[in-house]
């Protein structure tokens, strides 16, 4: 069974496509077996990023055509497994559980050591679910206020959206669990949950708790220019800690470099053409520490 990566962000713009493409090309030079899949179901370019010039067939044709899924990678410039996303299909974007569910059974079991998923910015249920699904889940973000902040916000969506599913299997959790979906302003600490949950009952509240000792996630600090930004690093450590109960894994950082927007209107695949650069190098950093530390 392969293993799914998932790469989101908070807000849109911080170099996720960026980050997951030249991932790709790093694990797959490492000798890992990949599919890059552009998940960004609504706004897809990873295309771009890996020298293809059109998207190709993608993840809509797989669900909406019944094409088969063989049909649908492609082999891209990168030398990566690829398939593109559906940007001109606005409808892909909202597609049901039992669709994801497809998509993600159906990934899982082919030939690939790693799949790995470029998610939209934002916290829609498709990405938030897809976010859940994988074995190793990815924030990245650059070091301004705004970025920040949203990613706190994805990661406390997620996490609660995770205890919700949980919660919705215990007919004696439905209250808290209705409000966890459309009022979660009432929860705005981890803490708060674990005290209503433990006035229902004190084994479901250990149940809870482990779920999220056990929710792990990776940060990547993008558009990096002084060493004084990784700072962030330990602000958003300290703030989900607790606020959330998470501990997250630093995984590196990827300076800003000026020719990254050449490489993607050349259509060259970055790292491939750029294996010297500061950047490439961060790169297969964050890599060794994702097969390591996620
Ligand atoms: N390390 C970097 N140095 C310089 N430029 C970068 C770097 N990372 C990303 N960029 C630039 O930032 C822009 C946004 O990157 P990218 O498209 O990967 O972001 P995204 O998070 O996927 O955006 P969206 O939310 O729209 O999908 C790109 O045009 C890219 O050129
Ligand atoms: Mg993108």
């Amino acid at each position: 069974m392969a293993e799914i990566l998932a790469v989101a962000s908070g807000k849109g713009g911080v170099g996720k496509s960026f980050f997951s493409a030249n991932l790709s090309m790093s694990l797959k030079l490492a000798g890992n077996d990949i599919l890059l899949v552009d998940a960004d179901l609504g706004g897809a370019n990873l295309h771009d990023f890996v020298g293809l010039k059109i998207p190709g067939l993608g993840l809509y044709e797989f669900l909406k055509d019944k094409i088969d899924i063989d049909k649908v990678i492609t082999r891209s410039p990168a030398d990566v497994d690829f398939i593109g996303g559906s940007s001109d299909v606005l409808g892909i974007a909202h597609i049901t559980n039992f669709e994801k569910l497809k998509i993600l059974n159906k990934l899982k079991s082919l030939n690939y050591k790693y799949i790995l998923f470029d998610l939209g910015a934002g916290t829609s249920y498709n990405t938030i679910d897809f976010f859940n699904f994988a074995e190793k889940k990815i924030i990245i973000m650059n070091s301004e206020p705004t970025s920040i902040e949203n990613s706190y916000g994805f990661l406390k969506v997620a996490l609660y959206r995770k205890i919700e599913l949980f919660l919705k299997k215990n007919p004696s959790m439905s209250d808290i669990c209705k409000r966890l979906h459309s009022k979660s302003m009432q929860f705005p600490n981890i803490n708060t949950i674990y005290k209503e949950v433990c006035a229902v009952d004190a084994d479901v509240l250990q149940e809870i708790r482990q779920i999220v000792s056990e929710y792990k996630v990776g940060i990547v600090l993008n558009l990096i220019k002084t060493r004084k930004e990784l700072n962030v690093f330990y602000g958003f450590e300290s703030v989900t800690k607790k606020y959330l109960g998470i501990n997250i894994e630093k995984l590196g950082f990827l300076p800003y470099d000026i020719s990254v927007s050449d490489s993607i209107k050349l259509l060259k695949p970055y790292y491939l053409n750029n294996m010297k650069s500061d950047v490439s190098k961060c790169m297969d950093d964050i890599r060794s520490h994702i097969i390591t530390k996620l």
